[in-house]
């Protein structure tokens, strides 16, 4: 069964707007614009279905107000919906894309609110969605007012069940959540380093941080270093990946499709390092195309032959 939930607490529309010779205090013509469903935990259930995984829900808390493009996107990608709507907007965030200058001028709205009663119909959602799924994916930002212990208490929860639980997030809710026991965190260097209290990040520092989080109960780390590639670590195997050198028109959710990749990568029964390569071949994919397709077969296998592996010294 593949059956795989990904659960974003706080998405966003992103709205991009093209402004050539964007002036602040002017006024300003626009060539276009676009509006796109966003969030990490979509980007992950995004990835997962361009790899013809089926059985793919996403769920999360939508604002009641303006849910209809991710209704629309859901749809369109054969994506379960199973989103607890909340009073108020789901956040908006403004992109104005001057080409002419080469600048991007962000605009970033607060969306909803979640109440305690949110978050309680999150955990009910997620507890029904636990006798038909395997695997959850816990991805992004905490919405205001849902307390840093919210991926936490849905961890335990779903460990309780036996059911398999991977993170990513930062600061204080990656914090709490790894105390659960999730089966994979994958932090970047700056989430991984906040979590593990390094201020200078040797390899010496980084080995003994991870070591410190295995212990901890995690059972596969994810480090991802950007075009450093990243280091996975699980029960005493330590490795690295290096990904190719590729021409790279997206750096936009490389991190999601690390996170999808390892856990289709359980799916398809590879062992530890095949993960690890499928892994940095999902984000070496996403990151030479743009919209749907990014992380399909046809793409994503050819590239796990381009990825070096290296065995990390101990
Ligand atoms: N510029 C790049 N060149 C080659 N590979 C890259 C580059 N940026 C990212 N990658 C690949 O993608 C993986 C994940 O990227 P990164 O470490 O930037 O994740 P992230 O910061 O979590 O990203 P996000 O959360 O924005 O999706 C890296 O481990 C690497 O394999
Ligand atoms: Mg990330």
């Amino acid at each position: 069964m593949t059956a795989i939930v990904t659960v974003t607490p706080n998405p966003a529309i992103d709205h991009t707007i093209f402004v050539p010779n964007f002036s602040p205090g002017k006024v300003n013509r626009a060539e276009g614009e676009r509006f796109d469903a966003g969030g990490k935990g979509l980007n992950v259930a995004s990835f997962l279905k361009d790899f013809a995984l089926e059985d793919i829900s996403a769920s999360g808390f939508l604002g009641n107000e303006n849910k209809e493009l991710f209704e629309r996107y859901l749809e369109k990608r054969e994506i379960r919906n199973e989103f607890v709507s909340v009073d108020g907007k789901t956040r908006t965030n403004i992109k104005i894309i001057d080409e002419s200058k080469g600048e991007i001028t962000d605009i970033n709205f607060s969306g909803f609110n979640c109440t305690a009663r949110d978050c309680s119909d999150l955990k009910e959602r997620l507890t029904r969605l636990a006798k038909t799924h395997r695997w959850f994916v816990l991805s992004g930002s905490l919405p205001p007012g849902a307390p840093d212990e919210l991926f936490y208490e849905i961890t335990i929860l779903l460990k309780s069940l036996r059911l398999h639980v991977a993170v990513d997030t930062s600061g204080e809710a990656l914090k709490k959540a790894a105390k659960a026991r999730p089966d994979i965190v994958k932090p970047n260097l700056a989430e991984f380093s906040a979590l593990a209290g390094i201020s200078n990040p040797t390899e010496e520092a980084i080995i003994s941080g991870l070591k410190e989080l295995l212990k901890s109960g995690v059972q596969t780390v994810a480090l991802s270093m950007g075009e450093k590639g990243a280091i996975f670590a699980s029960k005493g195997k330590f490795i690295r990946t290096i990904p190719p050198e590729v021409k790279v028109l997206s750096t936009v959710g490389a991190g999601d499709a690390m996170v999808a990749g390892l856990v289709a990568g359980e799916n398809i029964g590879y062992s530890f390092e095949e993960r690890a390569r499928l892994a940095t071949a999902f984000s070496a994919a996403a990151l030479t195309k743009l919209g749907p397709g990014r992380t399909s077969r046809e793409r994503v296998y050819p590239l796990m032959k381009d990825i070096k592996i290296e065995e990390v010294r101990t």
